[in-house]
């Protein structure tokens, strides 16, 4: 006779291999059916949407019912992923799971770009997303998004006024863009953005989210170590360019995180702009502003990598179309993003648990 018991005891055999204990012990095994003495299904619920692991921990599962209950057993399993949340939840912001903030020391290496498009590529793993454009004095995401001129609605809640993000792409987008005319340039001391960021959080109805992406301004400033504070952050990725002018620059971002006043995990470094290969020859791969650069920081600041991304003439093409080149997922770029989204999902996954 099969059990509940008897399943729930072959798959306490079964190892996440990220978190390190059994399926059954992380209460990932849910709804377990015993349609009939030769046939059962189960649903298994990992942490990071589109697990990598996800193909090796389902046949796990059928390999341990397999050897603890018979061979003869068919077995369904449905997988599925909930995203867990950061344990510093905030109850003003409920339903944020995860803060991740994309920074760099220097300007113009690409982290409006690197937001977005990680921002695209979570999401296209399954996860909810939301996007907050921290630039205030130069917000790129309204551009890159396509969301230029769009009127923002504001929605009554508990006798005050809130504001409704915009969407776009399945994602939810909040810019001090839609708040202030494009051409107009904003004069405010430190504490007015602090205040105007504050609100941008704080006033928005942003929902159930698993991931909120930041793009942050450049530098390593009032903004920073303000939105460090409002927001549970879950990590910060800095984006640098090969060249050491960035990488210099980087570190300090780098040094910034980790003091103990901001204190927020730095989850990696991705590399942009790291090499260019060209259409008709895409076997080559052109080093154009030197070769290590990343690497050599991650080694030094002892943080990990988490990927290299090419210099592509269509990124400008696409981010003033404002369609983000990660949702064609086909191209190099759009695979690179692709991995480096699981990654930090999965790293997320990781501290989430340890934390717990
Ligand atoms: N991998 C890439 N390949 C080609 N062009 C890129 C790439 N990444 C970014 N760019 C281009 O470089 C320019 C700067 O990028 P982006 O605005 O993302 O940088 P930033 O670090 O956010 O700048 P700022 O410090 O002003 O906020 C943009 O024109 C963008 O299209
Ligand atoms: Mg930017």
């Amino acid at each position: 006779m099969i059990t509940e018991k008897a399943i729930l005891h072959a798959l306490s055999h079964v190892d996440d291999p990220d978190l390190k204990k059994d399926l059954v012990t992380l209460g990932m095994v849910k709804n377990v059916v015993i349609h009939s003495e030769n046939k059962i299904s189960f649903t298994v619920v990992l942490t990071t949407p589109a697990c990598p692991l996800k193909e090796a921990i389902k046949n796990a599962c059928i390999q341990a019912i397999h050897h603890f209950l018979g061979k003869h057993i068919e077995v369904h399993i449905d997988m599925t992923a909930n995203v867990t949340e950061n344990k510093n939840q905030k109850e003003a912001l409920r339903g944020i799971k995860n803060v991740i903030l994309v920074g760099s020391g220097k300007g113009g290496v690409g982290k409006s770009t690197v937001a977005v498009n990680l921002a695209t590529a979570l999401s296209l793993l399954g996860a909810k997303v939301g996007i907050l454009d921290a630039d205030i004095y130069g917000p790129s995401v309204p551009i890159l998004l396509d969301l230029q001129g769009r009127q923002l609605l504001v929605e009554p809640q508990n006798g005050q006024n809130k504001m409704l993000p915009l969407e776009q792409y399945g994602m939810k987008v909040m810019s001090i863009g839609f708040l202030v005319p494009p051409e107009q340039a904003l004069a405010w001391r430190g504490p007015m953005a602090s205040k105007a960021l504050h609100q941008l959080i704080f006033d928005t109805l942003w929902g159930e989210l698993d991931y909120l992406v930041v793009d942050l301004p450049p530098g390593t400033g009032d903004i920073h170590i303000s939105i460090s504070q409002m927001l549970p952050v879950s990590g910060a990725i800095i984006v640098t360019t090969p060249q050491q002018v960035a990488t210099a620059d980087s570190l300090k971002a780098i040094t910034m995180f980790q003091n103990p006043h901001v204190n927020v995990k730095v989850l990696g470094i991705i590399e942009n702009m790291a090499f260019f290969v060209p259409d008709d020859a895409p076997e080559k791969k052109y080093f154009i502003f030197g070769k290590g650069g990343a690497d050599k920081l991650a080694k030094f600041a002892k943080v990990e990598l988490l990927g290299q991304v090419p210099i592509q003439e269509q990124i400008a093409i696409h981010s003033d179309k404002g369609k983000p080149l990660a949702l064609n997922v086909d191209n190099l770029f759009g695979k690179t993003f692709q991995q480096i989204a699981q990654q930090i999902a999965q790293q997320i996954a990781i501290l989430n648990f340890k934390f717990s």
